[in-house]
């Protein structure tokens, strides 16, 4: 009971469903905006001047009534201006390189202490597998981790590798967009200081269903992430109830792509179910883990995610109601 009020308690944390990065909550996206600002004011002057200039030359040189039409004198290069607009913006790209490499330097090779909580991520087309690899399981999609508490940091290093194209991992509230490439191990690090669900998305174009590739980061306080974390670890429950559903699963091919607890491949064709009623979204965020959703789902992937690799299993009615009621017996 404690784990399904953990999970109720859960719905109605706040959403933090803008992908804003001028409201970072969390220490690397707080150094993205500071470079965001510095850049903005450099390029706010720039325009300034470069429109004030423009809007000065407008008027000053416009039509004038005794006009006598001829042309006023003729420029031939100027060596002090040709070398004042290259002086000045190789100054200005100077500094805007060298501020931006300092403070992305400084975010990539934050030391962390031993037993920071480590994840793994692997991109696929289009859903993220997601590792505890300090905990020994898998899930999908959504991304648990402990927020932070005044000086009480609790950081998170997110490894992430890709099965096929190139993604790209963007929680722009969190912190920066990571390009996640086949065979170049990347690595990113949240510190957020905020409980809510975090939105982001996959920000490479990575085929058909590039825009459902939602990913949705919990952010718990410690005493609820040691609950999910317990959750997570425990094996698949046994419902007797659901025999049927669960023999189906087993005996039809959905265990060939899906693994739930020992059970099935753990091959990354597919999404780990074991807990998947303890995520709000299947998908990768197209549908809501509820009866509907996931009766549909099961009928047809492709009125939901036009083009998944999710294929239509032609079930019958019977298989479709067992295999759905089995289905949410998984918290
Ligand atoms: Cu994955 Cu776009």
């Amino acid at each position: 009971m404690v784990l399904f009020s953990a999970v109720a308690m859960r719905a109605e944390e706040e959403i933090h469903n803008i992908q804003n990065i001028f409201e970072p909550t969390s220490t690397p996206a707080e150094g993205i905006l500071e470079i965001a600002w510095v850049v903005l004011t450099i390029c706010a002057g720039i325009f300034v001047v470069v429109a004030g200039l423009m809007v000065y030359a407008i008027i000053r040189f416009r039509a004038k009534k005794d006009d006598d039409g001829s042309e006023p004198a003729q420029v031939y290069g100027s060596n002090q201006i040709e070398m004042a607009w290259t002086v000045i913006p190789l100054l200005i790209v100077l500094v805007l390189v060298f501020v931006t490499a300092r403070k992305t330097i400084t975010i990539q090779n934050m030391p962390f202490p031993e037993g920071t909580l480590e994840v793994n991520i692997i991109g696929h087309q289009w859903w993220w597998e997601v590792e505890y690899p300090q905990y020994g399981f898998i899930t999908a999609n959504e991304i648990h981790i402990p927020v932070s508490e005044g000086d009480i940091k609790r950081p998170t290093i997110i490894n992430l590798e890709s099965a096929d194209v190139i993604h790209s991992f963007w929680v722009p509230k969190l912190g920066g967009k990571r390009d996640v490439v086949p065979n170049y191990p990347n690595q990113i690090w949240y510190e957020p200081d905020e409980t809510g669900i975090y939105l982001g998305n996959c920000a490479e174009f990575c085929g058909t269903q590039h825009a459902n590739m939602q990913i949705r980061v919990v952010v718990q306080t410690p005493e609820d992430f040691e609950a999910w974390l317990k959750n997570q670890q425990t094996p698949p429950r046994e419902d007797a109830s659901v025999a049927t559903g669960r023999r189906m699963f087993e005996s039809l091919a959905c265990i060939s792509c899906h693994a739930i607890g020992e059970k099935g491949a753990n091959n990354g064709f597919g999404p780990d179910l074991t807990h998947l009623m303890s995520r709000q979204t299947i998908g990768a965020g197209v549908a809501d883990t509820n009866y509907d959703d996931i009766h549909q789902w099961l009928k047809d992937p492709d009125s939901l995610k036009p083009g998944c690799y999710m294929p239509d299993m032609k079930l019958t009615d019977d298989q479709l109601k067992h295999l759905t009621e089995y289905l949410l017996t998984l918290h």
